[in-house]
């Protein structure tokens, strides 16, 4: 595909300078992924909406935020109201999911649905009408530097299958050991938007890793 979106993931940036890691790839990346964890839907922890809204004024990137929380129907409206142009909660922390991505569009925000690894996508398949974007894990959500999990991308070739057969304009991203070796792989089951930690800011040049991932995903 040719429009895909690169998302580079802060949770491989150096925390102390959030900001200036941003823009060191505003000019080749699409959107700037930002991993909210709560030590509770996961054993992690990293930043919430203090950060988020300090970051908003701090780099021209659209915020897209991957909520890894519990009660996400708490919070998730926040982070619209923050500025995130997309906010993504997890299918298995919420009872309602309709509910919520209709609360983040009236907020002014696309609605992102988030399946983790252990999570088939079959029974959340008439939900995505309600979505603009759908987060397939290609990892357990919770850290990153794992290894690419391939047969996860089943759910991002069913998920595909079904959107192209409803029309339905729906972004999918993965999520998780994407990389050079891993991102045409991605691509190919359908995936359109494509989020990367380790890969851009684990490399010397978080700029030029961009811009190959990019031409990966394209080949
Ligand atoms: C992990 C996060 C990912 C993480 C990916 O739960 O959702 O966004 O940053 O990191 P890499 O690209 O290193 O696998
Ligand atoms: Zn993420």
């Amino acid at each position: 595909p040719d429009d895909v979106i690169l998302a580079p993931s802060l949770l491989a940036a150096d925390f102390s300078r959030l900001g200036e890691q941003a823009r060191g790839v505003e000019a080749d990346a699409d959107w700037l992924h930002v991993d909210v964890m709560d030590y509770h839907f996961v054993p992690n922890l990293t930043i919430g909406l203090p950060v988020v809204r300090s970051l908003r004024p701090a780099t021209s990137l659209p915020l897209d935020c991957h909520l890894m929380i519990a009660d996400p129907r708490r919070w998730a409206v926040d982070y619209a109201e923050a500025g995130a142009r997309n906010v993504s909660f997890h299918v298995e922390a919420c009872d309602d999911p309709v509910a919520l991505a209709k609360d983040l569009r009236a907020a002014g925000a696309l609605a992102g649905l988030a399946i983790d690894r252990d999570t088939p996508v079959e029974p959340y398949l008439p939900l995505l009408e309600n979505f603009d974007t759908l987060l397939i894990m290609t990892i357990k959500a919770g850290f990153g530097g794992q290894e690419f999990l391939p047969h996860l991308l089943d759910k991002v070739r069913t998920a595909r299958r079904h959107a192209s057969s409803g029309h339905l304009s729906l972004r999918i991203e993965v999520d998780g050991g994407i990389a050079d070796d891993t991102i045409a792989a991605a691509a190919e089951a359908g995936a359109d938007a494509f989020v990367a930690g380790t890969a851009v800011f684990g490399a010397d040049d978080p700029a030029e890793a961009v811009r190959r991932l990019r031409r990966h995903a394209r080949d």
